[in-house]
């Protein structure tokens, strides 16, 4: 490694809440196994990445630039997504944001994006459940618009608006369920909205709601 590589620039976030915390919707054993080796796999990987573009900078050898930078994308989003994903979840969570978020600003958001809860609550759902191979659904913010919208995200980083911000990601790989719920992704995608948590939802909105006229300078 050359002197311009160095230092690791991501670290794992600490759970904030034991690996038990989510049963009986998700098991203490599949957050283990997905905060410490899956999660933490992004983190190397995108570390590693960055030290391997920073070699090939130095020494001009660009030979493998394309899979390096799919490589970039591919562990700095699932990085990115679990990082989100642990503090979306509670195992005091569940219910409607309205009821949890204190200022209702969130659930007015989505009844303006969607048209109600409920069909914000489908759309989700059916993206999440319905994800071909590997995959999250996720609820965003979209800045040009300042709309809402539900995506649906091909393994960590393909099928997304450019700009969009993830206030509610749902992991659908099957690493995050099949201990578990086995092949019923079905299953564990409606079990999931027992563990939601409104109040960080709501505070993401808000955040990306703020920050969101940054996009467009011009
Ligand atoms: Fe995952």
């Amino acid at each position: 490694m050359g002197k311009a590589t160095g230092m690791a620039t991501y670290t794992l976030p600490e759970l904030p809440y034991d690996y038990s915390s989510l049963e009986p919707v998700i098991s203490g054993e599949i957050i283990e196994l997905h905060h410490d080796k899956h999660h933490a796999g992004y983190v190397k990987g995108a570390n590693d990445t960055l030290e391997q573009l920073a070699e090939a900078r130095e020494k001009e050898q660009w030979g493998n630039i394309t899979g390096l930078e799919k490589n970039l994308a591919f562990h700095l989003s699932g990085h990115i997504l679990h990082s989100i994903y642990w503090r979306n979840m509670t195992g005091d969570g569940g219910g409607e944001p309205l009821e949890k978020d204190g200022t209702g600003e969130l659930a007015d958001a989505i009844a303006e994006s969607f048209g109600s809860f409920a069909r914000f609550k489908a759309q989700l759902s059916k993206a999440s459940a319905t994800t071909q191979g590997s995959g999250w659904g996720v609820l965003a913010y979209e800045p040009l618009s300042g709309r809402l919208v539900v995506e649906q995200v091909y393994d960590h980083q393909g099928n997304i608006g450019q700009g969009s911000v993830p206030i509610l990601v749902f992991d659908a790989w099957e690493h995050a369920f099949y201990l578990q719920y086995r092949n019923q992704k079905v299953d564990f995608v409606e079990a999931m909205w027992r563990v939601v948590n409104w109040q960080d939802v709501s505070a993401r909105y808000t955040a990306a709601k703020a920050g969101g006229g940054k996009l467009l300078l011009a």
